[in-house]
C-alpha cells in the first residue's frame, strides 16, 4: 500500500543521517517540492554540511516553508526531524494554513545508517550519528501522540485530491454495505464537440452514452456567455431551454434541467410556460433548476437589469411561489414582492403532478431558507463536512417552515476525471492540464481519481446526505469520459437505501452512516 497524501499538505521527514530521507524525497517528489536543510546550507554556506550555515539555512527554510504553505503547495521538509520543538512548529504552521501535516519515518536499521555514513565523503562523527539513532527511537515512540494527521513508514507515495485520501476505506464500505446514489451529468461546456456544425451529433451521442451509463439526469447551464470558471467568453454557449428541448427528443429516461435557470433572465410566467412545454415534450422528465443569478457581465452585454442581491432573492422567492401556481389548475392572480401576474394560466399543464423545483446556491440565511419553504431539491457543493454543515442549516430552516427535510432531494455538484487505474488517469489528465498548473493542483481542481477513488469519494458524500451527485466531466473531448465514469455509477445502482437526513433508514433500523 502506498502512502496517500492530499494535494495540499506538509510532509515532515524524520530519520537519522543516512536513513535515506533525501533519496526517498527525490524519488517521490519534484525537486521544488522538497525543502532540504542540507541544500539550503549549500545555498547560504559553503556546502551541504557547513554546520556554521545551519542557523541561516533554517531561517531560509522557515521563510520558504511559510510562503509555500500560504499558497497551499505540497511541501516536504527534509531535515533530520529529530527536534520535537521543530516538529511542533511545523505542525502549528500547517494548522495555521489549514493544511494537513504528515510525518514520514525512516526506521532504517542503525547498522545500515552507520555503514552508509562510513562510505560518505564527509561522514557524520560516529558519536553524533549514535545520538541521532537514539533520538530517532524516542521520536518514533512520541510521534503517534504529537497530533499529526498521519505517521507513515517510508514507502511509495500517491498524491491524491484531498477528497480521496480516505477513499480506499470508503470504497470498501460501499462494497460491503452499498448505499444508493443517483448520478446526473452536467454539460457546462461544448468545446469538446468541435465546430458548431458538430454540436448536434455530439450532444445526442453524449446523451445516449449518459443514459446507457446509468446517469439519471442531464443538465445544462443557463448562461448567455461561457462563464469564467469554465472557459472563455467566446466558447460556444447554447440557449439552455432550446438545448433541453433537443435533449428531451433524443433521450428516453433521463430527467433534464438547467443547473440553474437564472431568475433574472426571463419573465417568470414565461419561464413557467417554457418548463411546462419541456415537461410535456419530455414525457414528464423536466426539472426546474432555479437560482438568483450572479453573472453580472452577461446582463450588461445584453442590456438586462442586474438588480442587487436582495432584490434578486426577492425575484427568486416570487418565482418559487408563482411557478406551481402557473402549473396548477385555473388562472389565479399572483402578487409577489416584484412580480405581478394577473392570470397564472398555462395549458397544457405539465405531465408531472409537480415539476420538481431545485434551488441552486447554498447561502445560509436566505437561499437555504427558500429551499425549506418552497423547493423540492437543493444543490450543494464542497466536501462532506461542508455538505453536513449546510444540511444542518437546512434542517433548522425546515423546522421553522414545518417541513420534513427528508422530503428535500439533496443534490451535489462537482467535477470528476475518472479512469480505471492511475496510469490511464495520468494520461487523461495530461491531455487536459493547462500550461502553468502543477499536475497535482490541477488533479485537485478537477477531482481526478481512479474508479475506486471516485467510489470512495461519492460514498462519503452519500454518507453526508447527498442523494444525487451531479458531475461534470472536463475530459469529454476524449470521447470515452462518460463510459469511463460508468463503473462509478454502477457501484451505487440498485442495492442499498438512500441516506436519509434525520430519518431512520427504511425498516426502522438506525442509520449507522
Ligand atoms: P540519503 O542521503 O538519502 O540519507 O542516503 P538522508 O537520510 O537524507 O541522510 P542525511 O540526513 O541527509 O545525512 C544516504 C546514503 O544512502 C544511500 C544514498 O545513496 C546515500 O548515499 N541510500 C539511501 C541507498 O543506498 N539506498 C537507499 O534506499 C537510500
Ligand atoms: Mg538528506
Amino acid at each position: 500500500m502506498s502512502i496517500r497524501l492530499p494535494t495540499a499538505c506538509l510532509v515532515v521527514l524524520v530519520g537519522p543521517s543516512g536513513s535515506g530521507k533525501s533519496t526517498w524525497a527525490e524519488s517521490q517528489f519534484r525537486s521544488e517540492q522538497v525543502i532540504s536543510s542540507d541544500r539550503l546550507r549549500a545555498l547560504v554556506g559553503e556546502g551541504p554540511d557547513d554546520q556554521r550555515a545551519g542557523k541561516d539555512a533554517f531561517e531560509v527554510l522557515d521563510l520558504v516553508l511559510e510562503r509555500r504553505l500560504r499558497r497551499r503547495l505540497l511541501t516536504v521538509v527534509d531535515t533530520l526531524g529529530l527536534d520535537p520543538a521543530r516538529r511542533t512548529a511545523y505542525l502549528a504552521l500547517a494548522r495555521q494554513h489549514r493544511m494537513p501535516c504528515h510525518v514520514v519515518l525512516f526506521g532504517t536499521p542503525a547498522a545500515r545508517c552507520r555503514e552508509r555514513n562510513r562510505t560518505r565523503d564527509r561522514p557524520v562523527p560516529a558519536r553524533v550519528l549514535g545520538d541521532q539513532i537514539r533520538a530517532f527511537s524516542g521520536a518514533a515512540a512520541a510521534l503517534p501522540g504529537e497530533g499529526f494527521d498521519g505517521v507513515h513508514e517510508a514507502g511509495p507515495v500517491s498524491v491524491v485530491p484531498s477528497s480521496m485520501v480516505t477513499a480506499a476505506e470508503s470504497a470498501s464500505r460501499q462494497e460491503d454495505r452499498p448505499m444508493a446514489l443517483q448520478f446526473g451529468l452536467h454539460v457546462p461546456s461544448l468545446t469538446w464537440a468541435g465546430e458548431p456544425g458538430d454540436i448536434r451529433a455530439g450532444l445526442s451521442g453524449l446523451a445516449a452514452d449518459a443514459e446507457a451509463a446509468g446517469f439519471s439526469s442531464l443538465w445544462v447551464m443557463d448562461h448567455m456567455l461561457q462563464i469564467p470558471q469554465v472557459g472563455r467568453e467566446w466558447d460556444p454557449m447554447l440557449d439552455s431551454y432550446t438545448t433541453l428541448g433537443f435533449l428531451a427528443a433524443v433521450t428516453t429516461t433521463a430527467r433534464i434541467g438547467a443547473l440553474v435557470t437564472g431568475v433574472t433572465y426571463r419573465n417568470p410566467a414565461h419561464l413557467a410556460k417554457i418548463i411546462a412545454t419541456l415537461d410535456v415534450l419530455s414525457g414528464g422528465r423536466a426539472v426546474c433548476g432555479l437560482g438568483a443569478a450572479w453573472f453580472e457581465r452577461e446582463h450588461r452585454v445584453y442590456g438586462w437589469d442586474f438588480p442587487g442581491r436582495a432584490e434578486r432573492l426577492d425575484l427568486l422567492e416570487d418565482a418559487l411561489r408563482l411557478l406551481p401556481l402557473m402549473w396548477g389548475p385555473g388562472s389565479p392572480p399572483f402578487e409577489g414582492h416584484r412580480v405581478r401576474v394577473p392570470e397564472a394560466i398555462c395549458y397544457p399543464r405539465p405531465v408531472q403532478a409537480r415539476v420538481p423545483i431545485l434551488v441552486g446556491g447554498q447561502g445560509e440565511r436566505r437561499t437555504l431558507r427558500l429551499v425549506a419553504q418552497y423547493a423540492d431539491a437543493c444543490n450543494l457543493f464542497g466536501d462532506p463536512d461542508t455538505v453536513r454543515h449546510k444540511l444542518g442549516v437546512l434542517a433548522r430552516h425546515c423546522d421553522d417552515a414545518g417541513r420534513d427535510i427528508g422530503d428535500i432531494e439533496v443534490t451535489h455538484l462537482s467535477t470528476a476525471v475518472c479512469a480505471v487505474d492511475r496510469e490511464s488517469l495520468n494520461v487523461r489528465l495530461a491531455a487536459i492540464t493547462p500550461k502553468g498548473r502543477t499536475p497535482e493542483a490541477f488533479a485537485e481542481s478537477v477531482q481526478a481519481g481512479t474508479v475506486q477513488d471516485q467510489i470512495g469519494r461519492f460514498r462519503e458524500l452519500a454518507e453526508a446526505g447527498v442523494r444525487t451527485a451531479i458531475v461534470s466531466l472536463p475530459d469529454l473531448a476524449s470521447g470515452d469520459a462518460v463510459v469511463g465514469f460508468a463503473p462509478v455509477v454502477a457501484a451505487f445502482a440498485g442495492a442499498g437505501d438512500h441516506h436519509r437526513v434525520s430519518r431512520p433508514a427504511r425498516g426502522g433500523a438506525p442509520n449507522v452512516d
